[in-house]
């Protein structure tokens, strides 16, 4: 109740605020956010950037010691090689298994109100422990990571510094992470030097492709603003991952996934698509829904897409072009769900290359970063000897 009264006030709000300065007119009442430079990231008050924090969130971010058998790390899966994701259409999982999805960026995840693809966790420091304690990623155990940590002189002395603890608290890695995750910010790309008025960063291609994005081809629609998306969930009726039908281990992860997250016997037999926002609310018309991506730093995240159905951007861009997917759930939900906001675009080949060339100009220089020097264990008594 309070939650609609808000919202509506706040919408209210929004569009006195355009007509204000000018913005609003009858033909806009559906307006989008516009696109815009990206300005520095929110830091929440009780997690504040320090030099020392980002440092021990580095290292604690690149440590294995942290995953269940020690030898997964978040960096294995966030690859600063791989886009910061994993290259793999599934993301690789926790040893012996593989995970169901494709793996996100944290390239810009500080940003994200929503993080994961179907808006799971509300903040980095909520994301960390989903992360590093679930079952196909991390599964690890809070006890254990604190035991493991307190063997660590380093650590021990790090987590006093940074946050006054007698011995390293599982809570305070995951804060220490997200001051991490806060400093991996792609905001210099050519797209945010021509948005800061720079006309000469982008070139004649990129330009008419900007064009094609918030008009004929509508883009805009779902990606606006400065982040390039407007996080709420669609279905665009993509194709079915293709290791749902040929990986053994794919199935098994899928089947568990399932049952993990409170399905009918019935659905739970028949399903064969991830069905997205469903698990989180059990409504039927958010089946196969997901949350719009951010589209910077995507010349390094492909292959794209939930399940990784697309490996490039020509790809991705056929797919809009012809209306988005047709995808049928197994009990027809899933194409019934669709969102209506995907017709075929009617691009022409040298659009669709337009379209393209602006895409490359979401992303920058890669963001290269070498393993960090991890601290050792404390040695044995018997060894000190
Ligand atoms: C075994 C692989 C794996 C490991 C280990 C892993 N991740 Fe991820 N990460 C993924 C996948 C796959 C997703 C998308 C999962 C989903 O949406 O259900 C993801 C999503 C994320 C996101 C959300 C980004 C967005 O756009 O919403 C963040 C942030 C993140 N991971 C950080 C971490 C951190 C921090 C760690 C270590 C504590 C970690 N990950 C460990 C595979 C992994
Ligand atoms: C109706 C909303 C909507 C519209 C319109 C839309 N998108 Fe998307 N886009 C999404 C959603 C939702 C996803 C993620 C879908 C999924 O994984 O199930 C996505 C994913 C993407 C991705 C993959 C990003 C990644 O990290 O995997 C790219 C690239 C992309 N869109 C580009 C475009 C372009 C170019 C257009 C215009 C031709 C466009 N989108 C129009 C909602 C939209």
């Amino acid at each position: 109740m309070t939650m609609a009264k808000t919202l509506s006030l706040a919408i209210v709000a929004t569009s006195v605020s355009l007509a204000a300065i000018g913005l609003a007119s009858p033909a806009s009442a559906d307006m989008k956010p516009a696109l815009a430079a990206l300005g520095p990231p929110p830091v929440p008050a009780d997690n504040l950037q320090t030099p020392e924090k980002i440092e021990l969130g580095k290292l604690l971010f690149f440590d294995s010691r942290i995953g269940g058998d020690a030898s997964v790390s978040c960096a294995d899966c966030h690859m600063s090689k791989q886009g910061w994701g994993f290259n793999d259409p599934i993301s690789r999982g926790y040893p012996g298994v593989i995970h169901w999805r494709n793996s996100q960026t944290v390239i810009n995840s500080a940003y994200l109100g929503k993080l994961f693809w179907t808006g799971s966790a509300k903040s980095l420091e909520n994301q960390a422990p989903a992360a590093a304690l679930g079952a196909v990623s991390g599964n690890g155990e809070r006890d254990m990571v604190e035991a493991r940590l307190a063997f660590i002189p380093e650590y021990v002395k790090r987590f006093n510094q940074v946050f006054g603890d007698d011995w390293p608290k599982v809570n305070n890695v995951w804060k220490a992470m997200a001051a991490f995750e806060r400093t991996l910010i792609h905001d210099n790309t050519p797209f945010d030097k021509y948005m800061r008025g720079d006309k000469g960063a982008l070139n004649a291609q990129q330009v008419r492709g900007l064009e094609l994005f918030q008009g004929k081809a509508n883009c805009i629609e779902c990606h606006n603003g400065p982040l390039l998306t407007d996080q709420k969930y669609y279905n665009l009726g993509l194709p079915r991952a293709e290791d749902w039908s040929t990986s053994g281990l794919a199935q098994i992860t899928f089947r568990y996934e399932q049952y993990a997250k409170g399905v009918t016997e019935e659905m739970y037999r028949k399903i064969k698509d991830d069905a997205g926002l469903y698990y989180r609310t059990k409504e039927k018309s958010d089946m196969g829904k997901f949350r719009t991506p951010p589209l910077r730093y995507t010349a390094y995240t492909a292959p794209f897409m939930h399940n990784g159905a697309f490996f490039d951007f020509g790809e991705v861009v056929d797919f809009y072009n012809s209306g988005g997917g047709s995808n049928e759930f197994t009990d027809g939900t899933m194409a019934a769900n669709k969102t209506k906001l995907l017709k075929p675009l009617g691009l022409t080949d040298g659009e669709k290359e337009d379209l393209m060339a602006f895409l490359d100009s979401l992303s920058g220089p890669e963001i290269k970063m070498l393993t960090p020097k991890l601290p050792p264990y404390a040695p044995l008594p018997a060894m000190a000897n």
